[in-house]
């Protein structure tokens, strides 16, 4: 059911690698709304995987940017004004990852430099993406920035390692970056934290199936599909949410406020 939510909106979405994706489910939920956007990934991810598809259902130009890149970042916001015709709406960052976490490297073992890529690639980058958005006056007011987060950025999860202090950084940035912009352009910049989804980046976690199951029985409401969290970026993006900024949003079926469930009580009490 389409509701016009975006008509006349233009942005970018960073992050859709495969038909899992958060990032790929939100493009086909922004375009059923109306909004226009570009397209963008790591010129490596590009390769592997599949935007293009997805480029063509969506009637949008890809433009390839590394996150980390200044460079890359800059080229992308002055194209993807030229190709939509003016300043952008909104912008999701939906980006992570942790060299670490590949290498399954345990938390007491962690390798530094790659402690430092995760940090650039999965928080860092959020940074570039509003100073650079800043810098070029690419933003209308009212714009609508977010980025997704996990619930490791408050709470303690083994085999998550160095990406939940990514996420701690992420959030703070979301807060800091949100007050300045708002101040300066009334653009309101926002994470949500989405409940654990089956994407290439979750399912890189070890243990991810018991997590999964383990917060869907922690969640009145279930967990909260790709999906869900599209048609809610989707609502993020829209004028319908104008007074929300510097928040972590919680998009997770009712999990972070939950002590236990009846659920979880009847399978410990087998
Ligand atoms: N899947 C989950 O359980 C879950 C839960 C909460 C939050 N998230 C977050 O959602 C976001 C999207 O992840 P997803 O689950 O859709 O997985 P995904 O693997 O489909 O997406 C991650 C994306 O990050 C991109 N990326 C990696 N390095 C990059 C770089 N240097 N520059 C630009 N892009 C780069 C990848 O190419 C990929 O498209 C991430 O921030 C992730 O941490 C995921």
């Amino acid at each position: 059911m389409a509701n016009n939510l975006l008509k006349g909106k233009r942005g970018i979405i960073f992050g859709a690698l495969d038909e899992n994706s958060i990032a790929w489910k939100t493009a086909l939920k922004v375009k059923e709304e109306g909004g226009v956007f570009t397209l963008t990934n790591a010129p490596i991810a590009m390769r592997l995987g599949k935007i293009n598809e997805l480029a063509k259902e969506c009637n949008a130009e890809v433009i390839p940017a590394d996150a980390t890149s200044e460079a890359d970042l800059a080229n992308l916001f002055t194209k993807s004004q030229e190709v939509l015709g003016g300043k952008i709406d909104f912008v999701l960052h939906s980006i992570g990852m942790s060299p670490n976490i590949r290498k399954e490297k345990p938390y007491g073992d962690l390798n530094y430099e790659w402690f430092q890529k995760t940090l650039d690639i999965s928080a860092l980058s959020f940074h570039k993406v509003l100073q650079t958005a800043e810098k070029l006056d690419a933003l209308n007011e009212w714009a609508s920035v977010l980025a997704l987060s996990y619930i490791a950025a408050q709470r303690s999860y083994p085999d998550y390692t160095d990406m939940a202090q990514a996420k701690a950084m992420l959030e703070s940035i979301a807060r800091s970056y949100g007050a300045r912009y708002a101040k300066l352009k009334k653009v309101r910049v926002n994470t949500i934290s989405q409940s654990p989804t089956r994407t290439t980046a979750g399912s890189g976690i070890s243990g991810f199936d018991v997590f999964f199951d383990f917060a869907n029985m922690m969640s009145p409401l279930g967990n909260a599909s790709a999906e869900d969290c599209a048609a809610y970026i989707a609502v993020m993006f829209s004028d319908f949410t104008r007074m929300v900024t510097m928040q972590n949003l919680m998009h997770d079926g009712g999990f972070s406020a939950s002590g236990i469930t009846e659920e979880i009580v009847e399978r410990l009490s087998k």
